[in-house]
């Protein structure tokens, strides 16, 4: 079954190139993005004034990332928030609301209450959902699935890398039917979505480094993942699965907050995965990196490979292809859920199940 890996997640992390080509067929046709299943027309569009993300987990962090395009691309407010949050509060949302509920099980009990808050409210509701038939699909408005095929390993890892393509598929696809996409950036979407799967491969080939980055940080008990834009949402994917798999403390921040608290922890001692592969701020994430070093911490970075002053400030650097911005956390992803794998494995964890946890939470 496991298809002679040692763990499923293993496996599922090696699919990713495979998941992110099912993602996309269909989805671009003669050269242009088209979501069939959001066949929504310019006057459905009209009146809605703020878009929501709900979901939970690994799949909140992708709706995350949603937020930060739809408020580039579509220009219109946009939250991302946990579900366990939204349906125990008032959220102010009536039918000018479009919510994305991002669910990989489509089971989960708190997504599926926010949804079904979200619908008494007469909002409108997209599903980003994996298990074809479940429940979330089944209650939202339309549905647009990932197409990951099974994830059997808790951790979840190709499901973020479909959610996040799929996401941003979506909302390139809305952008057109309201005029806010243009015809020269559609074709450099087009062109650098095709580009994804050998970008995928290309940082696969290179996972011994991250392995081999783990053998002098295994022992590690706490470490900071950092990041802005993009990036900062990486950061939190990345420090989720660290703890829930290899039960290191980790936390995810906004590179610039380091300054208003968390930089009083880092001495000698401390590990800091700074992401700096979103370019338009990387100046600001390198001034960051340097804080931490001045305070005698070890950086390892993840960067692209046309980033040159990253190797004089941080002590390590994993390098990824030169992906779009907009683009970098479907393949971003792949190292940091690489990290957490081996140094799980290097501590003898039980990766597939981690304590405690389940893979589709369905009670509260
Ligand atoms: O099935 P869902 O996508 O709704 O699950 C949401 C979370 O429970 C899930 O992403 C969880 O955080 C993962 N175990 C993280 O790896």
């Amino acid at each position: 079954q496991k298809g002679g890996f040692k763990h499923f997640m293993l496996k599922e992390i090696l699919e990713e190139p495979d998941v992110i080509v099912e993602a996309l067929r269909g989805r671009i046709k003669n050269g242009e993005i088209e979501i069939p299943e959001l066949d929504f027309d310019k006057n459905y569009f009209k009146n809605i004034n703020q878009v929501y993300f709900v979901a939970c987990g690994t799949a909140y962090h992708a709706g995350l990332v949603g937020k930060y395009l739809v408020e580039k691309y579509l220009n219109i407010p946009a939250q991302a928030e946990v579900a366990s949050e939204f349906r125990y509060r008032n959220p102010v949302i009536d039918e000018r609301t479009l919510v994305f509920v991002v669910s990989q099980s489509g089971e989960t009990a708190d997504t599926l209450a926010a949804l079904r808050l979200a619908k008494e409210k007469k909002a409108k509701t997209i599903g980003i959902v994996n298990v074809v038939g479940s429940s979330v699909a089944r209650e939202v408005d339309k549905v647009v699935y990932i197409h990951a095929g099974p994830e059997i390993a808790v951790a979840s890892t190709k499901a973020y890398v479909a959610q996040v393509e799929v996401i941003t598929l979506s909302i390139l696809h809305l952008a057109k039917i309201i005029d806010k996409l243009n015809e020269a950036n559609e074709k450099l979407f087009v062109e650098e979505f095709q580009k994804l799967e050998g970008f995928a491969r290309e940082i696969l080939e290179n996972k011994e480094e991250i392995a081999s980055f783990v053998s002098t940080t295994k022992n590690i008990e706490e470490t900071f993942f950092i990041g802005r834009n993009l990036d900062y949402a990486l950061s939190l994917e990345g420090a989720l699965k660290l703890k829930e798999i290899a039960y290191v403390h980790a936390e995810g921040y906004p590179a610039g907050e380091l300054k208003h608290g968390p930089l009083a922890l880092i001495t000698p001692n401390s590990l800091v995965i700074a992401i700096d592969t979103f370019t338009p701020l990387s100046d600001k994430t390198i001034s960051n990196i340097k804080e931490v070093k001045a305070r005698g911490g070890k950086v390892l970075a993840i960067a692209k490979k046309d980033n040159t002053r990253i190797k004089e400030v941080a002590d390590s650097v994993f390098y990824i292809p030169n992906v779009l911005d907009d683009l970098t956390p479907i393949i971003t992803v792949i190292p940091l859920q690489l990290f957490a794998y081996y140094m799980a494995d290097a501590r003898g964890l039980d990766i597939d199940k981690p304590r405690n946890l389940a893979k589709s939470v369905t009670v509260e």
